[in-house]
């Protein structure tokens, strides 16, 4: 299995790491299946501008790369754009993955969600196409294989 460089880099160097006190949302997504979590903080401005990212990742080396690559990604974006932030963008910056640690990848774009979910219902308002994250990103799956 060969991985980027520049998944190596934000593994072995991840940005943003930490908490934001006082967040505008916070999201915490897991994967039953291998265990890992992540927990997403946005603060977003009047504007509904990101203003800062930062995550916390108990999880893989893949899992701890796109969520760093992801906060990157949504940094000074609105939340609209943000919304465009999916674990394929994700991977794509990180010129890829491979296909065994695509679902790692899912981890990031779901808190992402989550927490943007979260500063939805705190301020009541609706944020369109954006759909009620899972806690747990491999219900679904399980879904499909019963
Ligand atoms: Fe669980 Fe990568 S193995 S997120």
């Amino acid at each position: 299995m060969a991985y980027s460089e520049k998944v190596m880099d934000h593994f072995q160097n991840p940005r943003n790491v930490g908490e934001i006190e006082n967040a505008s949302g916070v999201g915490t997504v897991g994967n039953a299946k291998c265990g890992d979590i992540m927990r997403m903080y946005l603060d977003i401005d009047d504007n509904g501008v990101i203003q800062d990212c930062k995550f916390k990742t108990f999880g893989c080396g893949a899992a701890i790369a796109t969520s760093s690559m992801a906060t990157e990604l949504v940094k000074g974006k609105t939340i609209r754009e943000a919304l465009q932030v999916t674990n394929k963008a994700v991977m794509e910056a990180l010129d890829g993955l491979p296909p065994v640690k695509v679902h790692c990848s899912l981890l990031a774009e779901e808190a992402i969600h989550a927490a943007l979910w979260d500063y939805a219902e705190k301020h009541g308002i609706r944020i369109e196409g954006l759909a009620k994250p899972k806690n747990d990103i491999s219900e679904g799956e399980e879904e499909e294989e019963y």
